[in-house]
């Protein structure tokens, strides 16, 4: 029999990457008690190469906390974004069109170890490498409620009571499917294509990222740093890697970012993947005293760099809910946690959509409809309205839409 130990916080965090991470410090901002697990190690989270575009609210944020040294040493902020059509290149400029906010590229995995590391330093625990999380006891709202998290660290039992469970374990995580399907309303949409995605030891070819429209199908131009490009090529969802040798991808990349008097400079690829894409989203994003947050509630697919801003926003509710909680002992803003995010996440759902559906081939489009999606991009490059309708969705959304 495994020995066991039993623990005791006020908020339970389940899953360490950026939704849980921001979770923990704004609860430590306002004296809230927490704990966070994490199932993989803590090299591996730090590593996982993911995201790479922040919103101006989640920079805004990493100041906030006090977490902005090295975001704002290596971050590269960019005022405007280029969207490359028919030989054409266009930029939407943030300063004129976004009210002076901006985005920054930094990693998502540089803001995990950022989070990571201050919140260890600061003596607060997250445990790495745990298994078999569950969680127990979470439907009942009343005084008496006792939510639970259980799970295997070093082949020791642990048993968590909380006052409040987060689940911040993203699309494949326990928390969302222990609400029991009943419970949930899901909005799910696949799209017919992935991406392949590379990161090459290539000077970027392009200060500010380009997004492609091309007959054979999207691209994109972003980097990590000076030195460091990240490039994304639409593909088959369940495209074969080995079937692209490095020379063969930059082959593509050069058809499809091709433009007058530029050149895509090619660099040593150092990793290399295949991502699939979705809208996912679940209604409500809470039951009882458990509360889902970023991936776990939702899915985006990546062309408007929108789903690690996204996890942030809903915790930034979520803290604040709990906040709003601990210092008056008032459920309200917790009980209409979900609808407040839902307001701003079907907004992000609908830009991201949108802007997927505006710049990838589809298999199914005829002439038509190839011929629409360029007509929208012309008038989206040419008419001030729709620039500035891009411009505001891609910096983000207020918080309070
Ligand atoms: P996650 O980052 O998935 O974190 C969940 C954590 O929970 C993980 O560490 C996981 O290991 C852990 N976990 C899971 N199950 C358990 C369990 N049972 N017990 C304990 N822990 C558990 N977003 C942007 O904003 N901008 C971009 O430019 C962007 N580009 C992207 C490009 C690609 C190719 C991909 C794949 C994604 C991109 N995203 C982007 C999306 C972004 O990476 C995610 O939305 C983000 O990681 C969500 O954060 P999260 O904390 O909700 O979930
Ligand atoms: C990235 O740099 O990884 C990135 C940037 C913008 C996107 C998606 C991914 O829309």
């Amino acid at each position: 029999m495994p020995s066991s130990t039993s623990t005791r916080t006020q908020v339970g965090i389940i899953g360490a990457g950026p939704a849980g991470l921001f979770l923990s410090h704004l609860l430590h901002r306002e004296g809230i008690d927490s704990i966070v697990i994490e199932n993989r190690s803590r090299t591996y989270a730090e590593e996982r190469v993911r995201a790479g575009l922040l919103e101006q609210n989640t920079v805004d944020l990493m100041h906030e906390l006090g977490l902005g040294d090295r975001l704002n040493k290596v971050g590269l902020t960019h005022h405007g974004v280029n969207l490359r059509f028919a030989g054409r290149t266009h930029r939407i400029d943030f300063n004129e069109l976004a009210g002076g906010k901006a985005v920054t590229i930094y990693a998502q995995h540089e803001v995990v170890k950022d989070l990571t590391a201050a919140r260890l330093d600061s003596g607060a625990p997250i445990h790495f490498e745990v298994a078999n999380t569950a969680v127990h006891d979470f439907g009942d709202v009343s005084r008496s409620s006792r939510p639970r998290i259980q799970f295997e660290l070093n082949g020791e039992q642990h048993a968590v009571a909380c006052d409040f469970i987060a689940g911040c374990d993203g699309f494949h995580g326990i928390a969302r499917p222990s609400i029991g399907a009943s419970a949930l309303k899901i909005y799910d949409r696949e799209y017919p294509f992935g991406w392949l995605g590379i990161l090459a030891e290539a000077p970027p070819s392009s200060e500010e990222l380009i997004y492609a429209y091309h007959d054979r199908g999207f691209a994109l131009l972003s980097m990590r740093s000076a030195q460091i490009s990240r490039l994304y090529i639409q593909c088959k969802p369940d495209e074969d890697i080995s079937l692209w040798p490095d020379a063969k991808i930059w082959d593509e990349l050069h058809i499809r970012l091709a433009a007058e008097n530029w050149k895509l400079t090619e660099g040593r690829i150092l990793q290399k993947g295949v991502t699939g894409m979705r809208s996912f989203l679940v209604e409500p994003m809470q039951y009882g005293n458990l509360f889902l947050a970023g991936d776990a509630a939702h899915i985006v697919p990546p062309t408007g760099a929108k789903g690690m801003n996204l996890a942030v926003t809903d915790v930034q509710f979520l803290a604040r809910a709990l906040a709003h909680f601990y210092k008056t002992g008032r459920r309200n803003l917790l009980d209409s946690y979900s609808q407040t995010c839902l307001r701003r996440v079907w907004k992000v759902q609908r830009f991201s959509w949108w802007m997927t559906s505006m710049l990838h081939r589809f298999a199914t489009d005829n002439a038509f409809d190839h011929r629409r999606q360029l007509a929208e991009l012309d008038y989206l490059t040419t008419s001030r309205a729709a620039s500035q309708t891009l411009a505001e969705n891609y910096v983000g959304l207020p918080l309070e839409v």
